[in-house]
């Protein structure tokens, strides 16, 4: 096992850490930016399916649910096709309304989760087309699926996921550029300066790794909290939510996400000195409201930690800690925030001597219900 750890103290660690590289063999092939071209097979075959949907309806459960969040602003955003993301576990009880012109997109790492499979299932017998995103090769879903994507992150072992994640999000991203480039949805400048981008994200991954030393100065101060709040906005707010989710699972510390803005809907009733409030907030669209989201904590002595882009000057200000990381287009971006928020949640998880690799309770797969 200490080998299979790669020198690692843990697979999640081994598998953060990993992120760089797996990125990089999931656009393998599939991205050529210097020909401004995304190939992927199963995109390629039925790709009159998926430009003439009158929506996609992702379905997913935990982490790859998240995933599916970013995916329905990135593709409403790039191909301008409506989605709607469902938990499959409520998709598959309520009798949804599947026509046979929709296309229906189910992430799953393992390929195995009950519920995701049932959905798919459903989703089949009412007439619509199924993409699959996987993780692992020949999977139950994978093979259920009328075609798909393979994320190529390799064996995830840690039950939380992180690795499975970040590429999750960069299948579904090539996937949203393919569909704008042919609905002629995003301008050709603005579609090469995500390939560009996107090629760029394994090394970016890579400088957000380096933060770890200040990350875990930070561990130290908060890791007896009882509770937590991540904020974003945009693209970050399914990250937020994924940073929480993180949290719990390892840690076992009581953590929520929030849209920034809906702070003042509740959330905010609990700022006090004692809560240590995560802020995603790199310098882009909405940079100006998530500073003032930021005031707002300030003012009831929340403690902030804020995820910055490089040379911040004016959250830095206000934050009792920044984190600082690279910046990429807004959409990419996501990826880039989630590495700090693994980290976090992993060193936190080991000061708290939990066992990070096989949390209480919670299984790799759940293929029951
Ligand atoms: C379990 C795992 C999660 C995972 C979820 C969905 O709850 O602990 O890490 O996100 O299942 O799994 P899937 O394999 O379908 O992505």
């Amino acid at each position: 096992e200490q080998i299979e750890k790669g020198g690692f103290e843990h697979f999640m660690l081994k598998e953060i850490h990993e992120q760089p590289d797996v990125i990089k063999d999931t656009f393998r092939g599939r991205l050529l930016s210097d020909k401004g071209i995304i190939r992927m097979a199963g995109v390629e075959d039925n790709l009159e399916k998926f430009t003439r949907a009158k929506r996609i309806v992702i379905v997913a459960c935990g982490t790859s649910w998240h995933a599916g969040l970013v995916a329905e602003y990135m593709i409403e955003e790039f191909a301008r096709i409506p989605v709607e993301v469902e938990y499959a576990s409520e998709f598959r009880y309520r009798n949804p309304i599947i026509n046979e012109d929709d296309v229906i997109i189910a992430i799953s790492q393992s390929g195995e989760t009950a519920d995701t499979l049932a959905a798919i299932k459903l989703a089949k017998e009412k007439g619509a087309f199924v993409f699959g995103v996987c993780n692992v090769v020949g999977s139950s879903i994978a093979r259920e699926t009328h075609a798909g994507a393979y994320t190529h992150a390799g064996p995830e072992i840690g039950v939380a996921s992180t690795k499975a994640f970040t590429t999750q999000i960069t299948v579904l991203a090539l996937i949203a550029l393919r569909l704008a480039k042919e609905k002629g949805t995003l301008s050709h400048s603005e579609y090469l300066r995500n390939l560009v981008e996107l090629e760029l994200i394994p090394e970016k991954v890579k400088e957000a790794l380096l933060a770890d030393s200040e990350i875990i100065k930070i561990a130290e101060v908060y890791k007896d909290s009882n509770n937590c709040l991540y904020l974003g906005r945009g693209f970050n707010y399914p990250v937020a939510l994924e940073g929480a989710l993180k949290l719990k699972e390892i840690s076992y510390i009581h953590a929520e996400g929030y849209p920034a803005a809906e702070m003042k809907h509740g959330p905010i009733a609990l700022i006090d000195e004692q809560m240590p409030v995560i802020v995603i907030a790199p310098n882009q669209n909405h940079y100006d409201k998530v500073v003032s989201n930021i005031q707002e904590i300030k003012a009831r002595s929340g403690k902030i930690i804020a995820l910055v882009s490089k040379g911040d000057v004016q959250v830095r200000k206000l934050a009792d800690h920044v984190i600082e990381m690279p910046q990429s287009t807004e959409a990419l971006t996501s990826i880039i925030a989630t590495i700090p928020l693994q980290l976090l949640s992993y060193h936190i998880a080991v000061m708290r001597e939990c066992n990070v690799d096989q949390p209480r309770n919670l299984a790799k797969s759940v293929t029951v219900e």
